[in-house]
């Protein structure tokens, strides 16, 4: 057990409240070598701005370096699979990699295609809702926080209903890896998932090559300059990147309102504050807590150096409640309008599929909040063990 104000990722104490230790971190150590993972630790807001807009950082070091000329070991053999699929997306790519595959993702991806989802998540969301509403609640998060964003990026992608099934699991189990220091079991789970996703895809777009259809992976396939590789390495992430963050925004969100009544009954009588309610839900409770970057050469923060090789821990939920920042940051406050939340990050990394999470949380809160009017929670919210990648395990409701 952890004491109540101590950075410890591993505890699930910190893990439903890892609030109190970010500002003792902001006031006292804004930059903090933290030995468990080898990292400093970033927690204000004017910091992890500028550090994931500053170029001497990336997600990356290999288009720069060698594991070797880093000072690191890179990873077991074992692993490789897991290394190969993430490292040909382009998260994990820095430029020129990156700048080109951005660029060819976004002509597939295109706020035409975008927005024209925008009616068929609506009529989606308000299916789940209406079903949730009609069995007298339930799970929020089985029944309408994860069905919603699942359905929507693997019709975007083109993954036929029938296969759906495994999306989860596999991205849950890749996304382990993504947490601070991953146990041998949590690796090969990832590696197993890896590899099954990556035939999955690979057998899926060859298929769309020969036989194109109006989605996703036909577009990827039929894209000039994107090797095998990097097609299962973008399907993959906009396949995970594209639901799991949008789930934990619905269900932290719904317990935050659910736990702030007063908000709630506002939000209820000004359906015009949807959109800043959204924002503020994503601030408040932030569902992605930490990104990582390399630092790539010699940098200081606040006075402290940071050597090239070493590796930074960018504190979003503690940037996203800053004082520097925001005015009464621990107050929820659906109405908030000057709100620089970080939490679809910034730079060349910025969330590309921002406009879309931002169209599937507005139709499920509408849809539950028009249709769910007396909503409350049953049990006790409990937080998935995840620190990095932050949510509920269910939200008990009745409706
Ligand atoms: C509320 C939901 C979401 C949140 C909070 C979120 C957050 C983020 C953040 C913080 C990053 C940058 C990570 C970094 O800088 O290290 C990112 C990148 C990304 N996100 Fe999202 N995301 C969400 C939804 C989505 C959706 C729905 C999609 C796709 C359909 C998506 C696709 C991506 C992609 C492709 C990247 C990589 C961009 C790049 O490297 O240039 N995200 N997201």
């Amino acid at each position: 057990m952890s004491n109540g104000d101590a950075f410890d990722p591993w505890s699930a104490q910190f893990v439903a409240q890892p609030y109190p230790a970010y500002a003792k971190l902001r006031a006292e150590t804004p930059v903090q070598w933290f030995e468990p993972s080898k990292q400093y630790l970033i927690s204000r807001h004017e910091d992890v701005n500028a550090l994931l807009r500053d170029r001497r950082l990336g997600r990356s070091y290999l288009h720069v370096a060698s594991h070797e000329e880093m000072g690191r070991r890179g990873w077991p053999q074992y692993q490789q699979p897991f290394w190969t699929l993430n490292n040909n997306g382009m998260l994990d790519r820095e430029p020129p990699d990156h700048t080109r595959l951005r660029r060819l993702v976004s002509q597939a991806f295109t706020p035409r295609r975008v927005e024209a989802l925008r009616p068929v998540v609506e009529r989606l969301a308000d299916e789940l809702v209406d079903a949730f509403v009609a069995q007298g609640g339930g799970d929020l998060i089985a029944d309408v926080a994860e069905p919603l964003p699942v359905t929507v990026i693997a019709e975007l992608l083109g993954v036929p209903e029938a296969d759906r099934h495994p999306l989860r699991p596999w991205s849950a189990a890749i996304c382990g890896m993504y947490e601070l220091n991953p146990s041998r079991d949590t690796a090969e789970a990832a590696v197993r998932a890896s590899e099954e996703f990556s035939d999955y895809l690979r057998a899926l777009a060859r298929r769309r090559q020969d036989d194109p259809r109006d989605d996703l992976v036909s577009a990827l396939a039929a894209v000039e300059g994107l090797s095998e590789d990097e097609l299962i390495g973008t399907c993959v992430l906009l396949l995970n990147a594209g639901h799991e963050a949008t789930v934990n925004v619905t269900g932290n969100g719904w317990r935050a309102l659910l736990q702030h009544p007063d908000q709630l009954a506002l939000l209820r009588t000004n359906p015009d504050f949807l959109g800043t309610a959204i924002e503020e839900l994503m601030r408040f409770d932030t569902p992605l807590q930490m990104f990582e970057r390399w630092v790539l050469e010699d940098i200081e923060v606040r006075g402290v150096p940071i050597p090239r090789g070493a590796e930074v821990a960018l504190l979003f939920g503690s940037a996203n409640h800053d004082p520097a920042a925001f005015a009464d940051p621990s107050k929820l406050d659906i109405t908030r309008r000057d709100n620089p939340h970080i939490s679809f990050g910034a730079g060349i990394h910025y969330c590309l599929g921002a406009p879309l999470a931002r169209i599937e949380l507005a139709a499920s809160f509408g849809a539950l909040l028009a249709k769910a009017p007396a909503l409350r929670l049953v049990s006790d919210p409990v937080y998935k063990p995840g620190y990095v990648i932050r949510g509920l395990k269910s939200l008990e409701v009745s409706v």
